[in-house]
């Protein structure tokens, strides 16, 4: 099954999504290319906001999706966060309700630039905490950098644009073949159809590892709580 991990598809939560309508076209579009779940991954940044107002700005989008979208119709969606990491996140309080709803997962987003041994030590952090880090676009960072936090156990996901037509994505292709690679996102913003097409591509280049892929992304989402099943999604981990 088709899974996207990396979405910004909630609306007026964060700069992906403008309207409840907006969202719908997101989700037709990802139905029509063949994925089947979708994780809705929201910027949090933890130096501009605090958790309580960034999960009240959420639930106020899902709750307006719930309301308008027919999501019988539509990929399932479960509410997670992109969450950046700043030195010290991993001592930040109710960090676990970023994860995916229901699950221990979340999804963390580095700085550009150089890592410092304390970001590195973070994001280890965040892991000792019972939390399951899982890196943002590993393509977007430098590649040996990435490397020292995959050997540490921790867990990768990969943006589309990484096989792009002119790139090879050889380096990416050997991760995924290593196990290390366990999501594929769009990283979609707006319905933007050539975002999609690059997923789809992505897909294609990955070739028999994208079902290895996506079978390590069901297993990570085994117990999430999709949208519309969610009562309430002030959860945390379990
Ligand atoms: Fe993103």
């Amino acid at each position: 099954m088709t899974i996207d991990f990396h979405a910004h598809i909630l609306p007026r939560c964060d700069h992906g999504c403008h309207s409840s309508a907006m969202a719908h076209e997101q989700l037709k579009l990802i139905k029509n290319y063949g994925t089947r779940a979708v994780v809705a991954t929201p910027h949090f940044y933890p130096n501009e906001d605090s958790i309580g107002s960034f999960l009240a700005g959420r639930d106020g989008a899902l709750e307006a999706m719930k309301r308008k979208l027919p999501l019988e119709d539509l990929p399932t969606v479960y509410p997670a966060a992109e969450v950046l990491v700043c030195e010290g996140l991993h001592k930040m309080e109710s960090l676990e309700k970023l994860a995916v709803a229901g699950t221990n997962v979340i999804l963390l987003e580095m700085p550009i630039g150089r890592w410092s041994d304390l970001l590195l030590d973070t994001v280890l952090g965040v892991r000792k905490r019972g939390l399951e880090p899982v890196l943002a676009h590993i393509d977007r960072y430098d590649v040996e950098a990435v490397k020292e936090l995959l050997e540490k156990g921790i867990k990768a996901q990969i943006n589309a644009d990484a096989f792009g037509f002119f790139k090879s994505g050889r380096v990416y292709l050997d991760l995924a073949r290593e196990g290390r690679i366990v999501a594929l996102g769009s990283d979609l913003h707006e319905a933007k159809i050539g975002t999609y097409r690059r997923f789809v591509y992505a897909k294609h280049k990955l070739g028999p590892l994208a079902d290895e892929v996506f079978a390590r992304s069901a297993a990570l989402l085994k117990d999430a709580i999709p949208l519309s099943a969610a009562e309430s999604l002030d959860v945390a981990i379990p």
